[in-house]
């Protein structure tokens, strides 16, 4: 039987958390793997880092079989867009934010989706002006690896005051997305043909009420955390407290509005397209940033 020739591919973002999970899987799977980062970072078995950002990366290959992007989607497409590497086909990550902030009052938000629209935009027409295919993955709340903004970021709070607070009422539907089950969809688009083109909301496997998922985040630390819930006046003047001694500022009103929304995806086109099928939400320790999965 032939020898299978070794694919290879072009990653941006790679240290990222979603990054680290799909190097991971390209490995495992004897691709080699061009990986780039901002910082010097040794090279293992299948896997070459690349130093250098969109501006300039020493050593790049001119070819390679697909370029995965899973790093900040506006510097790629400006990247892609100058056409520094040939390849036929370019899965990249965008967000579901796209339509969850498109409205948002605040206007850095606003500004976050016309940026995300616009790298849509450039990543589907450069990839039809160079005969390449390109799939755009769109995940909802990204967790898994620790690392992510909102419940590595809740779990670590949580330890460090010994409880957690949310205003009564955050019963808005979430459908947190495990970066494994990312890794894998993005794998899993490359040979679908029905993706060439196309972009997908990728949620998770359960759909709950975002003060279900902090709760099941804080019963997951060790000790668990308590959730006190606080009437939305109470909740909003101890923020205001915490704001004026420069904590908190990343929590938003908006954001604090849409915890009583339900930012929910259709997972069905994923599904049908490429078998999407995520696991139900699930904390372990990797998750809480507390070790290996
Ligand atoms: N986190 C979420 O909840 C979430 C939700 C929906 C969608 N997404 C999308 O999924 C993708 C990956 O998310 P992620 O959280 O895994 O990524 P991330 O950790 O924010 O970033 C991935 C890597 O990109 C590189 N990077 C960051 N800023 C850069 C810059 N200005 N120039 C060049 N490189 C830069 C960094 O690598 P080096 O430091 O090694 O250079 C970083 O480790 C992004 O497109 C994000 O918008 C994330």
């Amino acid at each position: 039987m032939p020898d299978t020739p070794t694919r290879t591919a072009l990653v941006f973002g790679a240290s990222g958390q979603i990054g680290d999970a799909l190097l991971a899987r390209l490995a495992g799977e004897g691709w080699q793997v061009f990986a780039v980062s901002r910082d010097p970072r040794p090279s293992s078995t299948g896997i070459v880092w690349l130093k250098g950002d969109f501006a300039g990366i020493a050593g790049l290959p001119s070819s390679v079989d697909v370029i995965f992007s899973t790093g900040p989607l506006d510097g790629f497409a400006q990247w892609y867009a100058r056409g520094d590497v040939i390849a036929s086909r370019v899965v990249a990550f965008g967000s579901t934010s796209l339509d969850t902030k498109q409205a948002s009052g605040d206007a850095y938000e606003r500004d976050i989706v016309a940026r995300l629209q616009a790298a849509e935009r450039t990543v589907f027409v450069t990839a039809s002006a160079c005969g390449a295919a390109a799939t755009l993955l769109r995940p909802t709340l990204v967790y898994g690896a620790g690392r992510d903004q909102t419940l590595a970021r809740i779990a670590a709070m949580g330890r460090r005051m010994g409880f957690f607070m949310l205003p009564r009422g955050a019963d808005g539907k979430r459908q947190p997305v495990h970066v494994d089950d990312l890794a894998h969809a993005a794998l899993a688009v490359v040979d679908a043909s029905a993706t060439h083109g196309q972009a997908y909301a990728l949620p998770g496997g359960e759909t709950l009420a975002y003060r279900d998922m902090v709760a099941r985040t804080l019963a997951a630390l060790s000790p668990p955390v308590r959730l006190w819930e606080l009437p939305m006046p109470v909740f909003r003047a101890v923020l205001g407290i915490a704001r004026m001694t420069g904590a908190m500022r990343g929590l938003t009103d908006d954001a604090v509005a849409r915890m009583r929304e339900d930012l929910v995806f259709d997972v069905a086109p994923a599904r049908r397209d490429f078998g999407f099928a995520p696991l139900a939400f699930e904390v372990d320790a990797r998750a809480l940033g507390e070790g290996g999965r």
